[in-house]
């Protein structure tokens, strides 16, 4: 039993199903040694995957970023993936997916081409966000971007995150917002967007910020509920000064942020609640998952 993981899973390890007591890798993959590898999180509900060809293009993108060449044909992930659900527990799942360098002699450079990628793939349940975080919201604080310069990559290498996120939590916060030169960049595991004036804001899609398939997704739901939609430099005083902010991510779907380093956010009117922009892209983020649910396979 691993700590904080309930039971003993099926996973998937190069190619093989087993146990995850069972699985292992040597302390030189490239993962360990050197967070040599990327990453992905994607969210299953009613046993069907969400958005599932933007996480995968997002995977080939990443590991092409890192010139790490594809493990398996595209068609092959789609089956790892419905396998993956088939053996998880429950409707509601998250699938982790991970893919390093392989193992090798340690040496920054990257290994000859007999080296093959570790693929390692588990499912969990997914408990989505409770009603009550939904309805009440989120606190975050504000924190300068520490990390560097190829966020838009979904590396595994996320120390800069982890300890953002952890400061956060010091500070009894569950996200940390981060600042990059004065201007927004995005959470710890999270992007992060501003209403203001009935628009929604968000930061430039750039080497500064991962672009979260639900970056994607709230532009698709906003242009449907008629909601403009700004994407710009965002100067951390706007932030302060913002009428909503909420956080987007695969397993934090989409939730309101009502307070920011101790102080209630948002317009007088709904001040340290959630607001209207939130609550209508909500019930339409809500109804892409029922949706899906009721989709057939
Ligand atoms: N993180 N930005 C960062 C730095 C992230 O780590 C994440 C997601 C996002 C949102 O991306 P998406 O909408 O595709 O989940 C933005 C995942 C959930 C994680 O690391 O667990």
């Amino acid at each position: 039993m691993i700590d904080g993981i309930h039971g003993n899973p099926t996973v998937y390890l190069n190619g093989s199903w087993l146990p995850l007591s069972d699985a292992k890798v040597s302390v030189l993959d490239r993962g360990f040694i050197f967070g040599d590898g990327v990453y992905e999180v994607l969210p299953v509900y009613g046993g069907k995957p969400f958005r599932f060809q933007s996480h995968l293009s997002r995977l080939l993108r990443s590991l092409t970023a890192i010139r790490i060449q594809a493990p398996m044909p595209e068609h092959q992930w789609a089956s790892l993936f419905a396998e993956l659900i088939t053996r998880g527990e429950g409707e509601d799942q998250f699938i982790y997916l991970q893919v390093t360098r392989g193992v090798a002699k340690r040496d920054h450079a990257f290994p000859g081409p007999e080296v093959r990628p570790t693929v390692f793939a588990m499912s969990s349940p997914f408990q989505r966000p409770a009603q009550a975080v939904r309805d009440s919201g989120v606190a975050v604080v504000s924190l300068p971007d520490e990390r560097w310069l190829h966020c838009d990559i979904k590396s595994i290498a996320l120390l800069g995150n982890v300890l953002a996120r952890q400061a956060a939590v010091d500070r009894g916060a569950i996200e940390a917002v981060m600042f990059r030169d004065g201007f927004l960049t995005e959470g710890s595991a999270s992007n992060i967007w501003m209403v203001k004036d009935g628009a929604l804001h968000a930061p430039l899609k750039n080497h500064l910020i991962l672009e979260g398939i639900r970056y994607g997704l709230l532009q698709e739901l906003a242009e449907r509920l008629q909601i403009p939609v700004q994407i710009r430099r965002i100067r951390q005083q706007e932030i302060a000064q913002a009428d909503e902010l909420m956080m987007t991510s695969a397993t934090k779907e989409v939730l309101p942020i009502v307070r920011l380093d101790d102080q209630p956010v948002g317009h007088p009117q709904h001040r340290g609640h959630p607001g209207p922009v939130y609550k209508k892209i909500r019930q339409a983020y809500d109804a892409l998952i029922d949706e899906l649910r009721l989709a057939r396979s």
